[in-house]
């Protein structure tokens, strides 16, 4: 396992659309572990692999209720709204606040390759969210809130 740079705001890969993952190899589990280690050696809840220079559709995540690993991920369904803060760790000392559903249902792939769903509510649907957008390259600058005291 290694501990991968991180890619920062100017790094143009961050706006670009990640491939699906088609081969469940060791290469991924690779990816995996590099991006896990990664994540919380940065203190961060979730991590997309671009941010790590891969442009494939993987995601870790730990609300510090555990560790999820997430491929090929897809939001299947919205509930309610929130205003939070957010960051992000290509986004270093930067914050704001983002509108985000309350709730939200997963399904993604695991390391196997075998289909799971997964409900987030609070942190961990912000966490689904933001995670997810990367995938897009989308970051949540672009999902500011037009109120942003908090
Ligand atoms: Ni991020």
């Amino acid at each position: 396992m290694a501990i991968r740079n991180i890619i920062k705001k100017d790094n143009p890969l961050l706006r670009k659309k990640s491939r699906p993952v088609e081969v469940f190899d060791d290469r991924l589990a690779t990816l995996l572990d590099d991006m896990i280690q990664t994540m919380y050696k940065a203190e961060g809840v979730g991590l997309a692999a671009v941010q790590v220079g891969v442009l494939r559709r993987v995601v870790v995540i730990d609300c510090g209720d555990g560790l999820m690993e997430l491929i090929n991920p897809e939001i299947i369904e919205r509930e309610g709204s929130q205003e939070e803060v957010e960051g992000c760790l290509s986004l270093p000392g930067e914050s704001g606040v983002t509108l985000r559903p309350m709730k939200v249902k997963v399904k993604a792939q695991n390391r196997e390759g075998k289909w799971y769903f997964y409900t987030g509510e609070g942190l961990k649907a912000r966490a689904f969210c933001h995670e997810l957008d990367h995938l897009d390259g989308v970051l949540y600058i672009d999902r500011l809130s037009p109120n942003q005291n908090h």
